[in-house]
């Protein structure tokens, strides 16, 4: 159990100093698989879905943001070079929690050690976590992986979800290596074309979290999430790992499911 001396969190009795959302299920996804996780626990607990770059998170000056307020949250969000997403980070620097579920999508490579960090880098911000699990599922950089598929997420978590209690994560390893320039590492992993069928619809730019192209053409905010090579009306965008990221995505895949509850 997680105690935070200075947090009274809100519910639908307090709904705190701003907006209390009560409960939540929060998503952070970019190429659709923590999607199909999170609408999983929404359908499973029947808390609303929430986008949480629809929230203004990332378009908003750090000091602008408002902060929400949650009882139960459910917060999915994908492992991005073992490390918890940016606009994750964002969010969770914003969000005052009583009792949170936070699962993490894999790519079956390396999931870091991002839960244990999110329940100590915010511990002033969460009172509880109550459940939280690694789940595997398709890589952004491997054409034809298979998805997530929910029978990796057994009842348990959903039980505990309804009867909360705080638990506290385990320390795992990570590479050292790992938070040294993520977005480099990533930029500099994977390639992006465009071919002639851009017809400048501007529709790349607009969904872009990153502000990194314009006309499909990236600029060095880009972290490689490949949201603009997915939703492309013309086909006009395609990616190509480069020889040492093809290397490394060919090694042995992990495809454990983690939980802890
Ligand atoms: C920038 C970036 C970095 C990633 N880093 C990792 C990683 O370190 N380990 C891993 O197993 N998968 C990694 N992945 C794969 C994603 O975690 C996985 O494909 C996830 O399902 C994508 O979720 P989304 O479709 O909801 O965006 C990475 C994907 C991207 C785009
Ligand atoms: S979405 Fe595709 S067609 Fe539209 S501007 Fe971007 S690359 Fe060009
Ligand atoms: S430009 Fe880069 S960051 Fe923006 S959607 Fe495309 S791949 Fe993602």
């Amino acid at each position: 159990m997680i105690e935070s001396e200075n947090f009274i969190p809100g519910n639908s009795e307090n709904p705190g100093k701003n907006k209390s959302e009560s409960n939540a299920v929060c998503f952070y996804s970019e190429t659709g698989e923590t999607r199909r996780i999170a609408e999983f626990f929404a359908k499973e607990t029947g808390y609303p879905l929430t986008d949480i770059t629809e929230k203004g998170i990332a378009k908003t000056k750090v000091k602008e943001r408002e902060t929400f307020y949650y009882d139960n949250l459910v917060l999915c969000f994908p492992v991005h070079c073992q490390n918890i997403p940016g606009l994750v980070r964002d969010f969770l620097s914003v969000s005052k929690i009583n009792n949170l579920t936070v699962i993490a999508s894999y790519g079956k490579m390396n999931h870091g050690n991002v839960l244990y960090e999110v329940q100590k880098k915010y511990r002033k911000n969460i009172k509880n976590i109550v459940a939280a699990a690694y789940v595997p599922a398709k890589h952004s950089y491997i054409t034809g992986d298979t998805s997530f598929n929910d029978i990796c997420v057994p009842e348990q978590i959903v039980k505990k979800i309804k009867n909360p209690s705080g638990i506290i994560l385990p320390k795992l390893k990570k590479n050292p290596l790992a938070n040294l320039f993520p977005k480099l590492r990533s930029r500099t992993g994977i390639k992006i074309y465009k071919n002639g069928d851009c017809n400048r619809c501007g529709l790349c730019e607009s969904s872009c979290n990153y502000a990194a192209i314009k006309n499909g053409v990236t600029n060095n905010k880009c972290i490689r999430c490949l949201k603009c090579v997915k939703i492309c009306p013309e086909s006009a965008l395609s990616f190509k790992p480069t020889f040492f990221m093809k290397k490394y995505l060919e090694k042995k895949k992990i495809t454990d499911t983690i939980i802890y509850i």
